[in-house]
């Protein structure tokens, strides 16, 4: 028996590497290296809690050690609340400067404070274009942009900022001086397109397309196979010796349908809160059965948001909670949904 594991399930935000067991995070998004060399505008768009900020923080410093592109990670939840456009636009500027100031490019970090008393800068209406392009002029390779939490901007912010990368975009290929991100990713819940559209209906009646109309494609990330759970399991047992019964791992599966976060929390219920860390014992189907019925007793945030979830049309594949019952459905009727 392992008294002290390096490694745990991690149940509270991004994983790291060094200190949670995980699956490899990029390989999660077999198409987001072609959208990035194709030099693709697109949007990420996945559940909470299903991994986006941990694969936006595995690929940006990937791709800044390969030495082809620079990365930038911004997120952009400090604007939940931001309704006024001009204040919000400050904010992605000031987001994306602490995102360069952090960051290990010289380049980047001296251009950083080089914007203050700029025309364009002063402007709102095209302070974080000029941001943006101002720094690709001065980087000695191409630039790479994760908006993570994009869809927390709320609807008039959210237009005047997707109007800015438009306009960027749309001129980056015209001369050195105009030069604009290679690639750029909107990560949220929603496909922000279909946002823009469910606040602006008129938009599509008349044809005229969101202003992030240089989207190509939307990306998304699945739940963890059955295989996949198998495998984040095994990491427990090669590190503290504790088995997992193949039945057991089969209830994890079948409870969760592999959502990511709740994979995780059903495990740590059972090895810290049901065994207290005493890793002799072997893990049964009856230890996830008990760690399933704990995480509905205690409502955690994330059913809540699966709950929501539950009421937009593209999700397939979920968990409820009617009375004391959690079920997993393949499709829960509209009637379920609303009670
Ligand atoms: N590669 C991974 N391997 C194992 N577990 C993971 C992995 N990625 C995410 N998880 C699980 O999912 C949880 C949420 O991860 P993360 O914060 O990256 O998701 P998110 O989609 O960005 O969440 P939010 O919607 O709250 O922003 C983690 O706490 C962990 O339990
Ligand atoms: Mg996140």
């Amino acid at each position: 028996m392992i008294a002290n594991p390096v490694k745990s399930f991690n149940t509270v935000g991004a994983c790291n590497p060094l200190k949670h067991y995980m699956l490899p995070a990029i390989p999660r998004l077999p198409d987001i290296t072609d959208m990035i060399d194709g030099e693709f505008y697109f949007v990420l768009h996945a559940p909470r809690q299903s991994g986006k900020t941990t694969c936006l923080q595995a690929l940006t410093k990937k791709i800044n050690s390969e030495g082809r592109y620079y990365a930038i990670n911004c997120s952009l939840e400090f604007l939940r609340n931001t309704n006024d456009p001009s204040t919000a636009m400050k904010y992605v500027v000031d987001l994306l400067n602490s995102e360069i100031e952090a960051s290990d490019m010289a380049e980047i970090s001296r251009l950083a404070y080089a914007f203050d008393g700029k025309p364009s800068m002063n402007s709102t209406v095209s302070m974080v274009r000029y941001l943006l392009r101002s720094l690709c002029q001065s980087l000695d390779r191409e630039l790479v942009v994760f908006f993570d939490e994009a869809d927390c901007i709320p609807e008039d912010p959210l237009v005047l900022f997707l109007a800015q990368i438009r306009t960027g975009y749309l001129a980056r290929s015209v001369s050195e001086s105009t030069k604009f991100p290679r690639s750029m990713a909107l990560v949220g819940m929603r496909d922000i397109s279909d946002y823009l559209y469910m606040v602006r209906p008129e938009a599509k009646s008349t044809g005229l397309a969101s202003p992030f109309n240089v989207k190509k494609k939307s990306l998304t990330l699945s739940n963890f196979s059955l295989e996949e759970i198998n495998s984040l399991y095994s990491q427990h047992t090669a590190e503290t010796g504790q088995f997992f019964e193949p039945t057991a791992v089969e209830r994890a599966w079948y409870w969760t349908d592999g959502q990511p976060w709740l994979v995780n929390a059903i495990a740590d219920d059972v090895v810290v809160r049901q065994f207290k860390k005493d890793y002799s014992k072997v893990i049964t189907r009856k230890d996830i059965d008990q760690a399933a019925g704990f995480l509905i007793l205690q409502k955690e945030t994330h059913f809540d948001s699966l709950l929501e979830r539950l009421k937009e049309p593209r999700v397939r594949s979920v968990i409820y909670i009617s009375g004391n019952l959690l079920a997993t459905e393949r499709s829960i009727p509209e009637h379920n949904i609303n009670k």
